[in-house]
């Protein structure tokens, strides 16, 4: 009989419990993964006791106040804190987010958080996304045209034509979305996958942009762009509200209308 096993060292183990500090009155428990690949140690779950009562009303406050003060081993990603630069995103609560717009009052009981899924680990919540950049450099996201600039250096839009970027351009990147889609985890490599495809449609669809047909060429491929199984994991769980597995649809129905 075939058996199926993960490798020793993938195993998740429990890892330290960080009391909260002494006379704290509101006591929130925050389940951490936490993984060194260079200390050769299996990843663990760091549970961390935080004064409620102390801490911003955000988990990214709560990771904040766990890092300045009770661990500054702790690693993740942030910057702006209030949701445009993408860097904070994680799986929290079982669920792909932004760390610094995800209250924790949103989540009941333990505050469970971990790295996005199915992306290589470089130190506790910090995902590689080396591979997530290099498909969207591929898409190449900026404006092509042959036409010059007119003198005054605006193109300009219809209001209408405008109209069509909106819930497109709104996309930071967050890779929330890509890394939530089954099909981007096995096929990742070969899968444009749903941010990606997203930034796409946002040019293709773009009035002003003259290079559409060689940025369909460029998606007609059985794996860069059919490869979505319109799971819709993708809209679920994007933070921002945008609908990536509807732009993937348009491209879809782009291709096929240029057949005609
Ligand atoms: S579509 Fe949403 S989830 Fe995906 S990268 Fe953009 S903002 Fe993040
Ligand atoms: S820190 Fe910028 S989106 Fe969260």
């Amino acid at each position: 009989m075939v058996e199926f096993s993960l490798p020793a060292n993938s195993r998740v183990k429990p890892g330290r419990t960080h009391k909260a500090p002494n006379g704290a009155g509101n006591v929130r428990r925050y389940q951490v993964y936490r993984y060194d690949p260079d200390s050769g140690e299996n990843p663990r779950v760091d549970t961390y006791e935080v004064d409620a009562d102390s801490c911003g009303p955000m988990v990214l406050d709560a990771l904040i106040k766990i890092k300045n003060e009770m661990d500054p081993t702790l690693t993740f990603r942030r910057s702006c804190r209030e949701g445009v630069c993408g860097s904070c995103a994680m799986n929290i609560d079982g669920k792909n987010t932004l760390a610094c717009t995800k209250g924790n009052d949103e989540v009941k009981g333990d505050v469970k958080v971990y790295p996005l899924p199915h992306l290589p680990v470089i130190k506790d919540l910090v995902g590689d996304l080396s591979n997530f950049y290099a498909q969207y450099a591929a898409i190449q996201p900026w404006l092509q045209s042959e036409t010059p600039a007119p003198p005054d250096g605006e193109r300009l839009q219809s209001h209408d034509d405008r109209k069509k970027i909106d819930g497109l351009y709104e996309c930071i990147m967050c890779a929330s979305c890509s890394t939530a889609c089954p099909s981007y985890w096995w096929n990742s490599d070969r899968y444009m996958g749903p941010a990606a495809l997203l930034q796409a449609y946002r040019w293709l669809v773009d009035s002003r942009d003259e290079n559409t047909g060689e940025r369909l060429d460029q998606l007609e491929d059985p794996f860069r762009l059919y490869r979505c199984h319109t799971i819709m994991n993708c809209t679920n769980t994007c933070p921002k509200g945008l609908n990536p597995a509807k732009a993937i649809a348009e491209i879809k129905k782009m291709m096929l209308t240029r057949r005609l």
